[in-house]
């Protein structure tokens, strides 16, 4: 049934019609010349015209698309190429942002070329000693050859190879290289190949493409196997805004994302539900991130009225070979996603879909599995759906796992979205309960991570699967950042626009929920964290539990030097076996301090909370201290409230009361 969900997409304007014109001239363009334009991505339904004249047209706003302008552009006078665009009401269930947002580039190539995406890297054999590279080429023109450097991260020359041996418009190479260094998380190895294409021995096209050798394999966990690290994924979902800033792609913003996700211990990201920035792959690429780029939010059936559902006939098998054409020879992809919550879950249609869908990705791309999240897990587990997928993606209904894993046939299992929990950084709500859905007067959501919503969960359901359950392969907690729409649980209360949902806020910063998280994932550091903060007046003698997300499994707490107790992670609960919790602590001004133990109760960390005084500055610090003088790099600077003492001031004096 509809609702009136005031916050959905942001409440920003992004509904009408956008005109991009642009007059440049192209010496460049010569004959015997081929003139492309690209998009990363037009928000949407985008229309290209060059001089007047349609060349074509394009609607989803998260496709990468291209055309060739050869015949609409006019050598030696100026050109006009214009964009239409247009973005229609009730098209998005969160803010999608409007116009050009990604790159749109030019380029101009000798007609004997490398086709556009053309070119496609595979690492099919590898040993310690020996790595098979595949290169297909899809070239045009007669009489050609194709000779590839393959360059290490230095720029050395490891290996070359030359072919003549065309098949129809493709010439393919192995090429070995031996002692390959692999692509992985922890070490993202990418090495560069150097394609040239020369017609009678005249150079005629260059690309350089980087790659990673890796192999994917997704099984049960299973006891070590030689040569292979295996990875349960510790992954969390984005949508492509960037906060505040918006949606229009910016490099510095998505590298700080990712490296506050990788002091996380975060390995893994899912372009929920749309196909990434091209910018966002090479990051992870160069950082070490896995990748499970998405598709679709809607195929036929629709969730919103003018979302995808008016398109996928005409336009399903194109988007999607785009997609893969676009970015399979990034190393970080290890997973595509067919869609998300697709109602065509429910009906044979739907099933037809999926095979069609799943086929074309496997034609595409024959290296990387194909999921789908699903949350009609009972609709699924009945039809053929689910079984029909090379991995079934469960989205929460953490209930239904066991039921799901006996029933399909894959013997592995993926949290393909996971938790939704809700919490607004620094805010904390008495008494300390778990619930569903709850709302309060001031629009936002206990950090005592306890809230979630009908369909969500608290993080523990989830993180008992992973642990227990051999089966599970991972998780992607929804989401890594609060995003621009879907103020669940406030989607019909203004003026709440931003979702609750993030582990950082929508600004990026960790909320409480980051340290939980951050005390399961990162292996390599401690992590020590309590909650709430110590600024309760008013509360002087009432109960104010104490939650502790840390690495270690056992901490004393103190109130004004008054120990609390020793509390052990155990497994009496699932609440326990990942959170200290000092329920019965009651409020009195001071300090509040843990001091964490080791196994064999040695104290060897620990940290303190004061109740700070009056706000008497501001501090400002910068992540980065020089950024370039390019117009798009960014440095982000946090203020910070500090008392005379320099205690840092949870709360201000200002109500903020609205309903
Ligand atoms: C999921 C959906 C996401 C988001 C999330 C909020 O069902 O796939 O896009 O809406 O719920 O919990």
């Amino acid at each position: 049934m509809a609702t009136e969900k005031t916050g959905r997409t942001g409440a920003l304007p992004f509904v009408g019609v956008g005109w991009y014109r642009k007059r440049i001239s192209v010496p460049e363009f010569t004959p015997g010349k081929q003139a492309i334009i690209q998009f990363d991505g037009a928000m949407s339904n985008a229309e290209v015209f060059v001089n007047g004249q349609m060349v074509g047209n394009r609607p989803y706003g998260y496709s990468y698309f291209y055309f060739d302008i050869s015949d609409y552009i006019i050598q030696g006078k100026e050109n006009v190429i214009a964009v239409r665009l247009e973005n229609q009401p009730f098209s998005s269930r969160w803010y999608p942002g409007a116009g050009l947002y990604r790159k749109v580039r030019l380029t101009i190539k000798d007609k004997v070329n490398f086709t556009q995406w053309g070119n496609t890297i595979t690492t099919p054999y590898i040993s310690e000693n020996l790595a098979k590279v595949t290169i297909r080429s899809k070239v045009q023109g007669e009489n050609l050859s194709v000779k590839i450097s393959i360059r290490d991260a230095q720029g050395a020359v490891v290996s070359e190879s030359v072919s003549t041996e065309r098949y129809a418009n493709e010439i393919e190479q192995n090429i070995s290289v031996r002692k390959p260094r692999l692509w992985s998380p922890e070490t993202p190895y990418l090495y560069t190949a150097e394609l040239k294409l020369y017609q009678n021995g005249v150079l005629k096209d260059t690309e350089l493409v980087r790659f990673g050798i890796r192999e994917i394999k997704y099984t049960a966990a299973k006891g070590f196997e030689p040569q292979w690290k295996s990875y349960q994924i510790q992954r969390v979902c984005l949508h492509h805004d960037l906060g505040p800033i918006g949606t229009a792609v910016n490099k510095a913003a998505l590298k700080r994302q990712l490296t506050i996700l990788k002091d996380l211990g975060c390995n893994a990201i899912r372009s929920s539900h749309n196909m990434p920035s091209i910018e966002q792959l090479e990051l992870c690429d160069e950082m070490g991130f896995l990748f499970l780029a998405e598709s679709f939010d809607e195929w036929k059936k629709p969730k919103v009225k003018n979302g995808y559902n008016l398109y996928f006939d005409e336009w399903a098998e194109q988007d999607v070979v785009n997609l893969v054409q676009a970015t399979r020879n990034h190393a970080c992809i290890v997973m595509w996603s067919a869609g998300n919550e697709v109602p065509d879950q429910w009906g044979s249609e739907g099933v037809k879909r999926l095979k069609w869908l799943q086929d074309i990705f496997h034609r595409e791309d024959p290296t990387r599995p194909v999921t789908v999240g699903m949350d009609q897990v009972k609709a699924v587990m009945e039809s053929g759906f689910g079984a029909i997928l090379d991995i079934p993606g469960l989205n929460y209904r953490t209930h239904l796992y066991e039921e799901a894993f006996e029933k399909f046939p894959q013997g592995i299992l993926l949290g393909s979205e996971t938790a939704s929990t809700v919490s607004s950084r620094g805010v904390y709500k008495f008494p300390v309960v778990s619930t569903a859905d709850k709302v309060y007067d001031d629009l936002q959501c206990s950090s005592y991570d306890l809230d979630f919503c009908s369909w969500s969960n608290i993080p523990e359901d989830d993180y008992v699967l992973q642990a227990d359950k051999p089966w599970v392969i991972g998780e992607f907690v929804w989401t890594g950042f609060d995003y621009l729409g879907e103020p669940t649980p406030y989607d019909n209360y203004w003026p709440a626009r931003s979702s609750y949902f993030g582990i950082c806020d929508l600004a990026g910063l960790p909320k409480d929920r980051y340290y939980l998280y951050r005390s399961l994932w990162n292996t390599n550091d401690q992590t020590l964290h309590m909650l709430p903060h110590w600024n309760w007046e008013g509360r002087e003698g009432q109960t104010t539990p104490v939650f502790v997300y840390t690495s270690y499994n056992q901490a004393e707490l103190f109130v004004n030097g008054k120990s609390q107790g020793i509390q052990r992670k155990s497994n009496e609960s699932k609440l326990n076996r990942t959170r200290l919790m000092w329920m019965d602590v009651k409020y009195e001004p001071g300090t509040l301090k843990v001091v964490a133990y080791n196994d064999e109760g040695k104290a060897v960390d620990e940290k303190s909370v004061v109740t700070a005084g009056k706000p008497h500055h501001i501090k400002l610090e910068a992540d980065r201290k020089t950024i370039m003088a390019n117009g798009e790099d960014l440095s982000y600077v946090t203020a910070t409230v500090g008392d005379k003492q320099g205690n840092f001031v949870p709360r201000l004096p200002i109500p903020c009361r609205l309903k």
